[in-house]
């Protein structure tokens, strides 16, 4: 992928060959979700989230909750992260990392950002981390079982809206 469009941001993540993370790879991924989250926009909830999202490149997408003065329309860091990345030309991850402040549990996905990250497969890791740096690692599959997904939409359905048409 070309990157050189790209902002300067933009982290590459070095001898990190195959889909299984090396330790320091962990770290550096939960790391980058943590500075992230001191982006967040939230003056309605206060409360805080970032997420760091490596691409099968190595390439670490970050994102933080984006709130607006219309609730619904605010979006959470997860969701953010994965729309960079996508609108940045990348479409396969190995994994997202998640922080928050909550110090006594690990920052769990909603609903909405576990099926946003279904959309792009079901066998890479989320990192559910605290801000000591400590982790919870569950695939998207394990988060969102028996899912409705890409897979669903194509295939063949008892009734064809297309033939009349
Ligand atoms: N939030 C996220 O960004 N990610 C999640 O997975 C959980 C919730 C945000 C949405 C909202 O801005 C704030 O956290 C409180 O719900």
């Amino acid at each position: 992928m070309d990157k050189n469009n790209l902002s300067e941001n933009l982290m590459h993540i070095q001898g990190q060959v195959s889909r299984q993370l090396s330790k320091e790879t962990v770290k550096k991924l939960i790391h980058q979700s943590h500075e992230a989250k001191k982006q967040a926009y939230c003056p309605y909830s206060n409360f805080r989230v970032g997420a760091a999202l490596l691409t099968f490149d190595n390439f670490v997408f970050t994102g933080c909750n984006v709130e607006n003065a219309c609730y619904n329309l605010g979006i959470c860091a997860e969701r953010n992260a994965i729309s960079k990345a996508i609108s940045e030309g990348s479409r396969t991850f190995k994994a997202i990392a998640i922080a928050s402040d909550l110090n006594d549990e690990f920052i769990s996905p909603c609903g909405g950002c576990r099926q946003f990250m279904r959309e792009f497969g079901l066998n890479w890791d989320v990192y559910l981390s605290k801000p000591d740096g400590s982790y919870v690692k569950m695939t998207v599959e394990e988060l969102l079982p028996v899912s409705f997904g890409p897979e669903e939409v194509s295939i063949k359905k008892v009734f064809d809206i297309s033939i009349d048409y």
